[in-house]
């Protein structure tokens, strides 16, 4: 778990702005989700055989009233949860997106953290291949507005319940007469979620999973039928894409479409995104069946590999400069210059008040370091007159005392570009 700090945390700013923008510009709605939910909710969401709720999950037992309660490890489940207790599909199809800090106890390494976050996009009650493609193609079009480039498509189909489990069968039938050539956890699993086995890296294991029953062969036309939709469509907006037959999620909800985009540049851990499909979810949990589409983003991944592929900005200049630094010493100029700060602030301006006193030569210093275009002078004589001086920290030109009252309309007329000459 981690603490983000202001280099970082300003980086973090600019993609929450550019993604909220963008989730705008395609017609999804916020919802926030509480951090904590009943555990049963997302055993039964993301499925008992999985790694999240065999053992990745923070849960726990409310000390006052014996309920178990896990922090979430993701969102899907918790805006299903929220979306029926509030009857939000009696308004027909919604497309939400929420944002927050997620919770898997998995071993930490480079891009894989305990507390992570993520930013995920639900869309209900749409069943045509046409959301999953748009899905798709936004997620496409962020990564070229944040200029990321090399971010790879995998995408798959999982069926249908129905042909999932006629594959199953065959599967369980393969892997038993190759049961020699699984490791432990494939055997445990061989049972419970024979399809996780696929998605295996162990090596030794790869001959037997490359001869494995394909998914692919066992889908009906329905199934076929919605994802070359979801196909056409990519090409349509020329999105490449790779089919990956192994690409099966880590969690038991999906049918039909998956997808995951992939880059090489963050090493082990390098799915930014990933989604897909899960029509059975809304009604598994209690509510009509209704379809249902999403993804999630890796927050941690994302910022990553913006800062890999444009560099990290650090210290001050990270930091958006402010329009004036206001510069003051002496008793009375003190307040004198605490209210014009106020003042000019009130007049929409950026403003950094400088504080903890010391010598004007140490404050023009902050005032250059903070990246400040003007700095706003006040000493005891200032004060006693009603007046500031005036400093251009940017361009080599008089400095000029003038009346409190006018600093803002100066100010303006200078820093829109009416009179930055110099002479005031
Ligand atoms: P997920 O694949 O478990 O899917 O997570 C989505 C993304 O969250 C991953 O691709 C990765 O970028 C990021 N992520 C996951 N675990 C960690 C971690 N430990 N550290 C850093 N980043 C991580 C879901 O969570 C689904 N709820 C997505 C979804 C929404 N499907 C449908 N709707």
């Amino acid at each position: 778990m981690n603490d983000i700090l202001p280099d970082e945390a300003e980086l973090w700013e600019r993609f929450d702005d550019a993604v909220r923008d963008w989730l705008r510009a395609y017609g999804y709605r916020p919802i926030r989700m509480p951090i904590v939910e009943p555990t049963p909710l997302f055993a039964r969401a993301i499925g008992e055989v999985t790694d999240i709720v065999e053992k990745e999950m923070y849960s726990f037992v409310d000390a006052l009233n014996g309920e178990a309660l896990t922090l979430r490890p993701e969102g899907t489940a918790s805006c299903v949860r929220a979306v029926l207790q509030h009857s939000l599909l009696h308004g027909g199809p919604q497309r939400l997106w929420y944002a927050g800090p997620m919770f898997r106890h998995e071993r930490p390494q480079k891009g894989r953290y305990r507390q992570f976050h993520q930013f995920g996009v639900e869309a209900f009650g749409y069943a045509g291949p046409d959301i999953d493609a748009e899905q798709i193609a936004m997620c496409a079009r962020l990564w070229d507005e944040l200029a990321l480039s090399g971010i790879q498509l995998e995408i798959n189909t999982l069926g249908s319940a129905e042909e999932r489990l006629r594959h199953r069968a065959e599967l369980i039938a393969y892997l038993e007469n190759n049961r020699g050539a699984l490791d432990a956890d494939a055997q445990r699993r061989l049972q419970s979620n024979p399809l996780r086995i696929l998605d295996s890296k162990n090596p030794r294991m790869q001959e037997v999973i490359e001869g494995a029953p394909k998914l692919m062969d066992f889908l009906g036309e329905a199934s076929q039928e919605h994802f070359g939709g979801v196909q056409a469509l990519l090409k349509e907006a020329c999105i490449p894409y790779r089919i990956n037959p192994r690409l099966v999620r880590g969690l038991d909800y999906y049918n039909l479409t998956v997808f995951e985009w992939v880059t090489d540049k963050l090493g082990a851990q390098g799915t930014v995104c990933a989604g897909g499909r899960y029509d059975g979810l809304i009604e598994q949990l209690g509510g009509k069946a209704t379809q249902a589409c999403g993804f999630a983003m890796g927050v941690e991944r994302l910022v990553a590999l913006m800062k890999e592929e444009h560099g990290a900005v650090t210290g001050q200049a990270a930091q958006s400069a402010p329009d004036i630094y206001v510069v003051h010493q002496g008793e009375l100029a003190l307040p004198s210059a605490f209210r014009t700060a106020e003042a000019l602030r009130g007049a929409g301006y950026d403003v950094l008040f400088h504080c903890g006193g010391g010598s004007f030569k140490s404050q023009m210093k902050r005032a250059d370091m903070s990246g400040a275009q003007i700095a706003v002078i006040i000493g005891d004589d200032e004060a006693t007159e009603g007046s500031a001086t005036l400093k251009y920290m940017r361009e080599d030109a008089p400095q000029k005392r003038i009346p409190q009252d006018q600093l803002a309309d100066v100010i303006g007329n200078y820093l829109i570009g009416d009179d930055n000459d110099g002479d005031l």
